[in-house]
Formats: structure tokens, sequence, C-alpha cells
């Protein structure tokens, strides 16, 4: 028996294989897919970098998520946990604490930006874009989010609903939305993708997606797309960990971590799909930048046929995706406080949920009211601290923990527990084994180690 501890009540987990498909897809797609993926490829030109982002996932991504998957199931604990029961008596559940750290940085503004898609919700419901030009619409993203009050409200309200999901636990609360959003977030997306592809003149779009011109390629954009790996597949921060932990001990962790990492990567294109053909079938500029959807689309939705159901439709795609990824990230604190601290799941919740949440209002203010404090992040410069915490926790937190993750699989664990984890105690055929321990030990930390050298401004 895996669990000794006979007076533990036995572990909450994923209660079916979908379920698990569903939760781990959920916390990788994302606002990463659906608002940042596309605005990042209209930035470094299209085509050329998504061949880039492709090979990042294949060679890093997919097998940093075999590795968290399979110390969270080996351990059967919380992130900083697992690596306290693996490696006892050792430092490396420091890795769980940076993993806590960004799960706290990332899911403040994280909520916000969700907010921000909630807010525009009641907007396209109004129908309040239908008499705005475009330089109305900006005015209206910049007053929306430099506002006092307004952005801090949704904020709220996406991080009630956030904790609602994780207060039900891990099978009733997080499995069964997720099960139910993300097959809704497909339909939602292929819709728009129809509409999208249909339009006069979406010709350019699409083929801005498939023709690569590599002479766009910079050293910025191939570092863009690693760190984006890492983002997008929800990884570097012991998010995989959790989830890996409730896993149970029959499913194959190598398959799971290739279905998740193709439909996070089918999102992302499928996303590109949906604005390319339409900013080009309007006549917008590509590289917009993070306005591109909460700026860009309204006006491309009033110009289309049938855009105030496309228009409400797109952001409550981007609430939904938001949702089963921000779940994730307060799993993360959650099991940490349940497991280690010993307190009720509904304290743990509370807990979290109201220090986060705390954390995020001051990132909303800084767009608008605290706009003039700022904070020096080495690399980048003196940020606000919306800018501040995104940055630290993408470009410094999540690359590091990755790399910690990839040593620690590749060279402190014994080789035969990640064999009998990853061949579920040898019942599978794992033919590409050998092929993983190499990219775990030296592809990935090498890589990884460019980025955040590059972070830091040393290369
Ligand atoms: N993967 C999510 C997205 O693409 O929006 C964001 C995210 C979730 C990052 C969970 C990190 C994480 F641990």
């Amino acid at each position: 028996m895996e669990n000794m501890n006979n007076n533990l009540p036995e572990r909450d987990g994923f209660a079916s294989k979908f379920g698990i498909i569903a939760a781990a897809a959920g916390s990788a797609i994302g606002l990463g897919n659906i608002w940042k993926f596309p605005y990042i490829t209209g930035i470094y030109g299209g085509a050329a970098f998504i061949i880039v982002y492709l090979v990042c996932i294949t060679l890093i991504g997919a097998p940093v998520m075999l590795s968290e998957f399979t110390i969270g199931r080996k351990a059967q604990r919380n992130a900083i946990g697992s690596f306290k029961k693996i490696a006892p008596n050792s430092p490396w559940f420091i890795t769980g604490w940076m993993g806590f750290l960004a799960a706290f940085s990332i899911l403040s503004f994280y909520g916000v930006v969700a907010g921000w898609s909630l807010d525009y919700i009641v907007s396209a419901i109004m129908n309040k874009f239908a008499t705005m030009g475009p330089d109305e619409i900006g005015g209206h993203f910049g007053g929306l989010i430099s506002s006092a009050w307004r952005p801090i409200f949704w904020q709220v309200v996406f991080m009630a609903m956030t904790a609602g999901v994780v207060l039900g636990g891990v099978k009733d609360g997080i499995e069964k939305y997720a099960k139910i959003l993300m097959p809704l977030l497909l339909v939602i997306i292929v819709i728009l993708d129809i509409r999208a592809v249909t339009l006069p003149g979406s010709g350019a779009g699409v083929s801005f997606l498939l023709k690569p011109d590599f002479t766009k390629v910079s050293s910025e954009a191939i570092l863009s797309a690693l760190g984006h790996a890492f983002f997008s597949l929800s990884l570097g921060m012991g998010t995989m960990i959790t989830y890996g932990s409730y896993i149970g001990k029959k499913e194959n962790l190598g398959e799971v971590a290739m279905q998740v990492t193709i439909a996070d990567t089918l999102i992302a294109l499928l996303a590109g799909l949906a604005i390319f053909p339409a900013v080009f079938a309007f006549g917008i500029e590509p590289s917009a930048g993070p306005g591109l959807v909460f700026i860009t689309l309204p006006n491309v939705f009033q110009q289309m046929p049938g855009g105030y159901i496309f228009q409400i439709l797109f952001f409550v795609l981007l609430a939904v995706a938001a949702l089963t990824s921000s779940v994730s990230i307060l799993e993360v604190v959650v099991a940490y406080f349940q497991e280690e601290k010993n307190m009720s799941r509904t304290k743990s919740v509370i807990i979290a949920t109201v220090a986060i949440t705390i954390l995020g209002m001051a990132a909303s203010l800084s767009m608008g009211p605290w706009s003039d404090i700022k904070i020096l992040l080495p690399g980048f410069g003196q940020l606000n601290i919306f800018d501040w915490l995104d940055k630290f926790s993408a470009n410094y937190m999540l690359p590091l923990g990755g790399l910690f993750i990839s040593l620690f699989v590749g060279f402190k664990m014994d080789r035969e527990d990640v064999y009998n984890e990853v061949s579920d105690e040898g019942d599978l055929s794992v033919s590409y084994f050998g092929a993983y321990m190499i990219l775990t030990k030296f592809i990935a930390p090498i890589g990884i180690s460019i980025v955040f050298l590059h972070n830091f401004g040393l290369f």
C-alpha cells in the first residue's frame, strides 16, 4: 500500500481518465493560450515563431511535464511535501517553495486579467462596443484597467469562483468542473474558427500562421518561445506535481503528458486561427501587443455578421479557460496548507484565496492609481507591481523551477524509481524511456539555463 499511515483519510484524487486529462489540460489551457499566444505570435512574425515554439514544447515542455507527474505520483504529496518525501534532509524542497511563491504571484495578476474578461462579458452582453470606434475601444480598455474599483470588483468575483471550485475538492470540484468546461471551450473555439476562416479576406491570416518566414526569428523570439512554453503548459511551479499526485497508479503518465501537451498546443493554434484571419480580414496590425484580444477583437466582432453573439462567446471562452487554470494554481497552495500544515480544506482555501486576492488588488491598482510605485527587477528595470509579478514569475521562477525539476528527476531520483513510475511498475512498455532521460538530464537543463541566463542579462 502506498499510503502507509492508516490514520490518514484516503487521499482525494481524480476519478476517471477523462477527468485527469480535462483537469490537467484545463490547467494548461488558459489566458496563456488565448490571450498571450496570439499576441506574441503576432509580435514575432507568425509561422516561424510557431515552429520554434513547437520545438521547445517537444524537447523541453513535454519531458518536464512527465517529470512533474512522476515526482507527484511517486510521492503522493503536494509540491513542497513531494520533495521532502523523496529527498528527505536535503535542500531540494526549496524547489517546491519556489513553486509556492510562483503560484502566489501568478494567480494574483492572472485573477486581474481574468477579471477584465468578466467585465468584457458584461460589456459584450450590453452591446457597449457597438457604438464605439477603434480609438474609443482602446480608451475603454485603458479606462477599465486603470480605474480603481471596477477591475478589483471583477477580480474578487473571479477569485471567489476559483475558490468555489477548489473548495469542492479534487474529484467533486476541480475534475467535475473541468469535465464540463473543457469540452465547452473546445466547442466555442471551433465555432469561432469556422466564423473566422469563412470571413472574406481571411486567407492572409491563415497564411500568416502557416507560411514561415525565418528571417523574423530573432534570439529574443526563441527565448520568448521557451518561456511561453513553461507558462502555457503550467510547468515549473509544481502544478503538475500536485495534479500528478492525484493521478491513479494505473494510468500511463507518459500518455497523459503527451495528450495534455497536444491539447494545449492545439488550442493555442486554434486560438490563433480564430484571431488572425479576423485581424487580417479587417486590416488590423497583427503585432498590436497585449491589447490584441481586448482592444482589437471587439472591433472585429462589431464588423462581423453575428458579431454580437461571437463577442459574448469569445469573452466567456476566455473566462472559462482562465478558471480551469486559476483553479490549478490555487490548488498548489491549498494542497500545501492542507497536507503540511494540517489545515482543513475550507480553511486552506479561505486563507490562500484571501491572501492572493489582496496581492492581486495591489497588482490591479498598479495599472492605475498606484502606477507610480515601481519595483526593480534585475534585467527588466523598474516595473509596476503587475508587471513585476508577471515577469518575476514567468521569467525567473518558472524556468528555475523547471531546471531544478529536471535535475531532480535526472540526477537525484533513483533511475529505477523513475522507470517504475513511468512504466507503472513495468506493466507498460516505455520504449521512449532512454530518450526521455537524455532530454531530462541534458537537453532541458541546458535549454532552460540559456533562457534563464538571458533573462539575467548574462547571455
Ligand atoms: N497555463 C496557464 C495558461 O496558459 O494560461 C497559466 C498557468 C497555470 C501557469 C498554472 C502556471 C501554472 F502553474
